[in-house]
C-alpha cells in the first residue's frame, strides 16, 4: 500500500515543505505550512533562517530561547526589553537598538507555527541530502 499518497498528505500545502524534512504528524505538517505563510507575510523582510538580514538569523532559535520567551517577544519585544530581561537587552544592544515591530495579532498558535517552520528549514539545511526514513 502506498504511504506517500492520500488525504493525509495535505495536497496543495505540501509544496511549501522542504523536501528533506518529514513532519512527524499531519498536525505538524499543517503547522509548518501555516508558519511558512505567516513568516513570509510578517517576518521575512527582516529575518531569514540562516542569514542575518535586519534581525538575527533564526536558525537554532528554540535552542537559544524557550517558547515561553519567544511568545511574549514576538507579540511585543519592547515590553520584554523594558522588563530588563538580560538576553533581550543584550540582543537589542547587539542589533544597533533596532526595534522589532510588535505582532499582537499573532496567536500563540501562529507563533508556534512560525517556530515549527523555522525548525523545519534548519532541519533541511543541516542534513542536506539525508533521506528521512523514519
Ligand atoms: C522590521 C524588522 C523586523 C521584523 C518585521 C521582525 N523582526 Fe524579529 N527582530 C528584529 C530585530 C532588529 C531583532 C533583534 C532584537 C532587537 O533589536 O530588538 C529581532 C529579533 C528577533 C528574535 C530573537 C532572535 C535571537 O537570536 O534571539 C526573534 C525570535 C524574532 N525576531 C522573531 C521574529 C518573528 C517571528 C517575526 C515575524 C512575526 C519578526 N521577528 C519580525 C527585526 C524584525
Amino acid at each position: 500500500m502506498p504511504v506517500n499518497e492520500g488525504p493525509g498528505q495535505l495536497a496543495g500545502d505540501s509544496t511549501a515543505l522542504p523536501v528533506a524534512y518529514k513532519p512527524a504528524s499531519p498536525e505538524e505538517a499543517s503547522a509548518i505550512a501555516a508558519g511558512d505563510a505567516l513568516f513570509k507575510n510578517n517576518c521575512a523582510q527582516c529575518h531569514a533562517v540562516n542569514d542575518k538580514v535586519v534581525g538575527p538569523a533564526l536558525a537554532g532559535i528554540t535552542k537559544r530561547r524557550p517558547i515561553s520567551w519567544l511568545l511574549p517577544w514576538v507579540k511585543n519585544s519592547s515590553k520584554v526589553i523594558a522588563s530588563g530581561d538580560e538576553y533581550a537587552v543584550k540582543l537589542f544592544n547587539d542589533n544597533g537598538k533596532q526595534q522589532m515591530p510588535s505582532f499582537p495579532q499573532l496567536s500563540d498558535k501562529d507563533i508556534k507555527s512560525i517556530v515549527a517552520w523555522v525548525n523545519s528549514q534548519e532541519g533541511s539545511s543541516a542534513q542536506t541530502g539525508a533521506v528521512a526514513v523514519r
